[in-house]
């Protein structure tokens, strides 16, 4: 068995800054709301007119992962791409990447697990490497929420706080078993599927429905309970966290970068206490970026390592939990 290790980061933030003052423009909220319950202070939303989509903006993020990790796009063996928008219904946004980084004709895999995407795509890539299947893997997390957001007071509870971007990484064989990625954990509840959901357009409520409805069916929107999700994220957040120190043997003293999901400041700020860490063994950027959803920990662990945050056997936890509910962690040791 081999082991997997990230040997190159990226990331790609669409350049369109909008601030929580001009939200307040497009609805009934402010400043101080949003920066009290959540955090955010700007988050990045792709200009309308623009190329930039999930896929256009994975493959700005995989092609810096892979200049970093010193290959060429012909040394991808496979591609994992997490994303909860992707450009079209169909086909997904992996083969998009092997077609617009002219690639070899390799497999490409999306996985569509939210808030949580890119822990379960870099456990799936984890798992190609363990078994000496693939060599060097490319991850990417890439969202473009703006464009499907209820910019009314209605929808102002999920609107405020997500934002656009893209993150990647390669990931390696590592011959070093002590090194790399040492586990992954990964849990579903779908029981609260209904919690954190956009319906529609789904086979079963298809298009001709939603216009015929005029403005009564909104189930294309993000529906959130946001009171609940918050009680199960912090609780979830930290029972994954300790499910992977355990199975290491590592105790949350051993911690060097605890990198959480985007979700909200609040969360991550909760789990920190819990788990009594320094602000700088946190690396937080939901301030700038709001939650980016699959693409937040990719993003923020390449912002990380960019500051110099991250060094050679640092212990590393990356954690989410989203919609679905899903939720996992992975433990490295860098
Ligand atoms: N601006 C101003 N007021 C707003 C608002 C906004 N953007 N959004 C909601 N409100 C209002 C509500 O209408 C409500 O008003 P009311 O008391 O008159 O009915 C009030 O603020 C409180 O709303 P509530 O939803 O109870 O607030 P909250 O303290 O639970 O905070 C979230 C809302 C969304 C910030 C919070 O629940 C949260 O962060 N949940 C987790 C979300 C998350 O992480 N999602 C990502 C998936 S991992």
């Amino acid at each position: 068995m081999y082991n997997s290790r990230i040997i190159g980061l990226g990331k790609y933030l669409p350049d369109n800054v909008v601030t929580n003052d001009e939200l307040a423009k497009l609805m009934d909220t402010n400043d101080e709301w949003i920066q009290e319950r959540t955090g955010i202070k700007e988050r990045r939303w792709i200009k309308k007119g623009t190329d930039d989509s999930s896929a256009v903006m994975g493959a700005k993020a995989a092609r810096i992962a892979i200049d970093r990790a010193g290959l060429t796009k012909d040394d991808i063996d496979f591609i994992v791409f997490a994303t909860l928008s992707p450009d079209y219904y169909f086909p997904g946004c992996g083969v998009q990447i092997q077609d617009m980084l002219d690639m070899k004709t390799i497999g490409a895999l999306d996985v569509r697990n939210q808030c949580s995407g890119f822990v379960y795509a870099i456990s799936v890539a984890d798992q190609f490497i363990k078994t000496g299947m693939y060599k060097n893997v490319l991850v990417i997390g890439a969202e473009y929420h703006s464009n499907g957001l209820d910019k009314t007071t209605r929808g102002r509870g999920v609107t405020v706080i997500f934002g656009d971007g893209a993150g990647a990484c390669v990931l390696s064989r590592e011959e070093d078993n002590t090194k790399g990625i040492l586990s992954t954990h990964l849990h579903s509840e779908g029981k609260y599927a209904d919690k954190l959901i956009v319906k529609s357009p789904s086979i079963g409520h298809w298009v001709p429905e939603i216009l015929d409805s005029k403005e009564e069916d909104i189930s294309y929107f993000p529906y959130m309970d946001g009171t609940f999700v918050f009680k199960n994220a912090v609780v979830r957040f930290g029972e994954v966290i300790m499910e992977g120190l355990t199975k290491n043997s590592l105790t949350k003293e051993d911690i060097d970068l605890f990198i959480p999901h985007q979700a909200n400041l609040r969360i991550s700020q909760f789990v920190q206490r819990k788990f009594g860490l320094r602000d700088d063994q946190v690396y937080n950027n939901i301030m700038k970026y709001g939650n980016t959803t699959a693409a937040s920990i990719i993003i923020a662990l390449t912002e990380a390592w960019e500051q110099g945050k991250v060094n050679d056997n640092d212990t590393v936890v990356l954690a989410a939990f989203g919609s679905g509910f899903t939720w996992g962690s992975v433990i490295i040791k860098w």
